[in-house]
């Protein structure tokens, strides 16, 4: 869908940018412009700007910039079209109609459906308590039907039931298999256990394929309100008491769905729809001793219950659609509502406790529920994607930590880590929707504050996520962010950490999280046999390939590569060790040759192609075109980087495509490899190399050389800067002249500083 720019531009200029802004930080009038504390980047001192005129900010500490849509997405975490239909709302700027179509959905009377069976006589035989059939009977007909205006057939739920017969919520007891005669519909019976996927993790996509069923239920009814309503604790009132009123008990209900009662086809926009459900989840709890007890012993207040919006969805089936009968289609875009194969509306959530997700602007989209019984599998289950909820854009606790002005960002696995850190004072606790977090997320969170603490469970699955987010994560992480891990200690989560340990120790763990370097080190070593140089030289080698993630330039890469190194024992300048083992055998060798040897030693150096990596780290590619005007035609593209053909080595040439060509082939072992690549050279070539290669091996290996990574760089750049020297030589254009030698002055000032840091390591 696309939004023409003339409508862009206008939502652009009209926004009340300081405004916007003026939420999340304190903008002071300075001259046309507002300056305040950059809110994209902790500072104490002011370097950002808002020009109210232009309508764009900018920040010269970190170079933030942008107008309102882009402050929106990169703040607000919004997508492109929620900042849109956000600025549309705020200016009062039409978009074209379909581009809000998404959010509303038509109201209308509940749809026939196709009618229940009868209530079997029988209680369930796997209730642990009886039931009250003839109670609930007299005084509570099924209410849907009441809404409806049939009064008077099927489903016909236990009320009153305050004591809350099912003390044990498994769901499959509070479902009666239905089938044989009193099932003349043929309707299965469903268990929730049935469509965990095989993740573990329980979503919308699972449901899609089930079977139809059809279950009795305590209702909910008989027990809602009590809250402020004496007339809705008389039974008699209850049962023409059809469905949840959404502004009952409530304040503020400018949001809620208006007039539900009217069964007229209108116009429902789904987020006003999620806070009516928001407040009809929280008015069950309140009206559910059970489910509010949970939350009480997992030690929860009234206050954070209040202030996460916490809930309650009740066991029938269809209550939802009993609550809002009117906005059925709503419910099922939300996902909230679905439909069985026998065509059989149901609630998506039932007999959980609620945890409603908020959006960055703390606006209700969507819902996570919990079985209130360890037991029952799956243990959270999370409404579906829909045009207001995308998770992976969400971060649970976001809004709530922003309030708060939280500064410190703690990156946690669950939605009960967040609120129990909240509870007890720690703010700026995250979790993402059940999946793992993702490189934008993560991004984000970096651009709030450099440096970003991940909390995972002890568990080996917590691990495997602490691991892979560190790889999402490598990409974003540039030289000025940080990552810290935090594993807790006796396999405890945020949650039972504090709850043990108190708030004290548990910002204490915090503090001591291990950075980045640390981790990798602690994750690899227990999978590699560091007693054995090939050990060693395994992880050496993941670490590589790992750090190959990091941003283009990154000398983080350099020293993470480096402090691993040493933690392995690796020698100080292992490069210069590895140097002279190749001078003391052949004073006369080569620096291709040495290359050639180096590259028999360690292959896989060769992929990525090292020359392109080098172009990149040492800054030659990142060179500018020459603005001026003169040169402006011309100047636009610099020269690649040279190839292997340009060294004018046909050996080495030869062993870097036969390396290449055999990458995927090789045996692990170094000295294997190594005859197997020479044996696939012409005999000459072999021969050659194999003159050197035995003492060059065994050399490395009495001195522990595991690694020569650097010296491959530090001959390749001699290589590069010889190969551009040659060009430079042969050019006959002025302005080719000038670049080639702006690339090698650049690539010879970094070769120098990577020497220098050699020495450095040698003398310390
Ligand atoms: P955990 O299984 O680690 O549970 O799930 P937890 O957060 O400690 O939950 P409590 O304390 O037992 O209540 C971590 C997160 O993974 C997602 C949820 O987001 C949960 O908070 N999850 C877990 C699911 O989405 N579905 C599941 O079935 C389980
Ligand atoms: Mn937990």
């Amino acid at each position: 869908m696309s939004i023409p720019n003339h409508i862009i531009d206008q939502l652009n200029s009209q926004a009340d940018l300081v405004g916007i802004i003026g939420k999340h930080t304190t903008l002071k009038r300075a001259g046309k412009e507002f300056k305040g504390n950059c809110p994209f980047h902790g500072e104490k001192t002011p370097s950002f700007y808002v020009n109210p005129q232009k309508n764009v900010y900018n920040c010269f500490g970190c170079g933030a910039g942008g107008n309102a849509i882009s402050f929106l997405r990169d703040y607000e975490n919004l997508t492109f079209m929620e900042a849109i239909q956000e600025l549309s709302r705020q200016t009062g700027i039409d978009i074209p109609k379909e581009d809000n179509r998404q959010l509303q959905y038509k109201r209308r009377a509940k749809p026939t459906q196709p009618q229940p069976p009868s209530r079997p006589t029988q209680p369930p035989s796997t209730a642990t308590q009886p039931r009250q059939p003839q109670q609930a009977q007299t005084h509570n007909p099924d209410s849907s039907q009441v809404a409806a205006g049939k009064a008077g057939t099927s489903i016909t739920p236990d009320t009153h039931n305050t004591t809350q017969s099912a003390t044990h919520l498994d769901n499959r007891d509070s479902l009666t298999p239905l089938g044989g005669q009193n099932n003349p519909e043929g309707i299965d019976h469903i268990d929730d256990t049935q469509s965990l996927p095989s993740d573990g993790y329980f979503d919308e996509a699972a449901y899609a394929s089930d079977s139809g069923f059809y279950g009795y239920d305590n209702a909910p009814l008989a027990d809602w309100p009590d809250v402020g309503d004496p007339s809705l604790t008389d039974p008699a009132m209850m049962d023409t008491q059809a469905y949840f009123d959404p502004g009952f008990g409530q304040q503020g209900h400018e949001h809620a769905p208006n007039n539900q009662n009217v069964p007229g086809a209108q116009e429902g926009n789904l987020y006003d729809l999620l806070i009516s459900v928001a407040q009809f989840y929280q008015h069950n709890l309140y009206n559910n001793a059970l489910a509010l007890s949970y939350f009480k012993e997992r030690g929860l207040s009234d206050k954070t219950i209040q202030e996460f919006g916490l809930g309650y969805a009740p066991r029938g089936w269809q209550h939802l659609e009993e609550a809002f009968p009117h906005d059925i289609e709503g419910l099922k875009i939300l996902g909230l509502v679905r439909k069985s194969e026998k065509g059989r509306d149901y609630d998506l959530l039932r007999d959980r406790v609620i945890f409603p997700i908020r959006d960055n602007q703390g606006r209700v989209i969507g819902f996570a529920g919990r079985a209130l019984d360890n037991e029952v599998k799956p243990k959270y289950i999370n409404s579906s994607d829909s045009p207001v909820f995308h998770k992976q854009h969400i971060l649970y606790g976001y809004y709530e930590s922003r309030q708060h002005r939280a500064n410190d960002w703690l990156v946690v696995e669950g939605y009960m880590d967040v609120i129990a850190l909240y509870q007890a004072g720690i703010y700026g606790a995250v979790a993402s929707m059940g999946t793992s977090i993702n490189e934008t997320q993560i991004a984000r969170l970096l651009q709030l504050n450099p440096t970003l603490t991940l909390c995972f469970d002890g568990d080996s699955a917590g691990q495997k996520a602490a691991w892979r987010t560190l790889e999402v994560a490598l990409p974003v992480l540039s030289d000025d962010k940080e990552l810290r891990f935090l594993t807790l200690p006796g396999g405890h989560d945020p949650d039972t950490y504090v709850a043990a340990h108190g708030v004290e120790a548990m910002r204490e763990q915090i503090q001591r999280a291990m950075p980045l370097s640390q981790y990798v080190f602690a994750y690899l070593s227990e999978r590699y046999d560091l007693s054995m140089a090939e050990g060693k030289a395994k992880l050496m080698s993941q670490v590589r390939q790992l750090t190959n993630n990091l941003p283009k330039g990154s000398s983080f890469k350099y020293l993470l590569n480096n402090d691993i190194y040493q933690k392995l024992g690796g020698r100080k300048g292992q490069k210069n060790a590895a140097h002279d083992v190749l001078l003391n055998f052949d004073s006369e060798v080569t620096v291709s040759r040495q290359l050639e040897l180096c590259l028999l030693f360690a292959p896989n150096l060769l992929d990525p192609d090292p020359i392109e990596r080098l172009w990149q780290d040492s800054g030659v590619a990142a060179i500018k075109p020459h603005q001026s005007k003169k040169h402006m035609q011309q100047s636009l593209q610099f020269p690649a980087a040279p190839g292997w053909q340009d060294f004018n080595t046909p050996s080495l040439l030869q062993l870097v495509q036969v390396i290449k060509r055999l990458l995927p082939y090789l045996p692990k072992d170094t000295n294997a490899a190594a005859h197997f690549i020479m044996a696939n050279l012409p005999a000459q070539a072999q021969q050659n190399l194999a003159k050197r290669w035995y003492s060059f091996w065994s050399n490395l290996n009495q001195r522990g050389i595991i690694d020569v990574d650097e010296l491959v760089d530090d001959l390749l750049a001699q290589l590069i800067l010889q190969a551009l020297s040659k060009k430079i030589s042969l050019s006959h254009s002025v302005v080719l002249t000038d670049q080639l030698n702006k690339q090698r002055q650049t690539l010879s000032i970094w070769l120098k500083k990577q020497q220098a840091e050699q020495a450095t390591k040698l003398d310390s």
